[in-house]
């Protein structure tokens, strides 16, 4: 933790009126990588269905809500009971426990056909066996997170045979960063976040290790 960071200018936006210091530290980040993966990368349209893995950590609870915003039906993975009501709250249709065979429910909801978009932030084997399953014909999947060291793998077969497009996405353009700023003032995006004084420090670790966190943790310097 430093007390001190240098960035350079360009890279910062004002804190627009009514959006509080908290929730205005998170943009850049958990909104603004979520804003990249799901409007950059996939391309999302209204009316088509996007599944986020990982839905109740720092990034997932904001591309919930921007894939919401973004006029799709919205799928929320999750492996903690205790952030099913959030995400429901925070626009998702359907919350499902992260769980082996959870593709059948990614088909149940989709009639069979699969979701559009599947934005993975956790990419790990059994999420993305799931998640890539419960993908649609030519659907698109983002890997954007990789909670454990682990390689996902995939038989060739069903990618060729399917037209999947399996993708990546990284960081946030300043574009983006504007764009994600906008729809946390318009109030489209609630910024998530778990506050945490800065002696308490190693406790937003084991609480993050534990999965305890709701949205993103934020460590308050004292002289805030
Ligand atoms: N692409 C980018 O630009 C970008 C930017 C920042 C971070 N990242 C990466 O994205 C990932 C997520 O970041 P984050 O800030 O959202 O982290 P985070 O707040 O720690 O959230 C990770 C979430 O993954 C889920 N999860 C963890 N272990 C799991 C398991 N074994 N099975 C199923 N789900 C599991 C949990 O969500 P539930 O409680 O809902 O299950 C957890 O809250 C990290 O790997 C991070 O490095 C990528």
């Amino acid at each position: 933790m430093a007390e001190y960071v240098l960035i350079p200018q360009d890279a910062l936006l004002p804190v627009p009126d009514g959006v509080d210091l908290t929730g205005a530290a998170i943009v850049a980040c958990a909104v603004g990588s979520s804003y990249q993966a799901l409007v950059r990368i996939a391309r999302v349209l209204p009316g088509e269905t996007v599944a986020v893995a990982g839905a109740g950590g720092g990034l997932g609870i904001h591309a919930v809500q921007i894939a919401r915003a973004l006029g799709s039906k919205v799928v929320a993975l999750t492996s903690s009971a205790d952030k099913i009501d959030l995400l429901r709250e925070l626009g998702a249709a359907h919350v499902l426990l992260n769980r082996k065979g959870c593709y059948k429910d990614l088909l149940d909801i989709t009639s069979g056909r699969g979701v559009d978009v599947v934005v993975d932030l956790v990419g790990h084997p059994d999420s993305f066996d799931d998640c890539f399953r419960g993908l649609s014909q030519r659907g698109r999947y983002v890997l954007a997170g990789q909670v454990y060291g682990r390689r996902v793998s995939v038989h060739p077969f069903f990618v060729f045979s399917t037209e999947k497009v399996i993708t990546g996405s990284s960081s946030t353009l300043m574009s983006t960063f504007m764009h994600s700023m906008d729809l946390v003032q318009q109030g489209k995006v609630r910024p998530i976040v778990q506050t945490y004084p800065f002696a308490e420090a190693a406790k937003v670790h084991a609480d993050m290790d534990g999965r305890r966190v709701m949205g993103r943790a934020v460590l308050v310097p004292p002289f805030s």
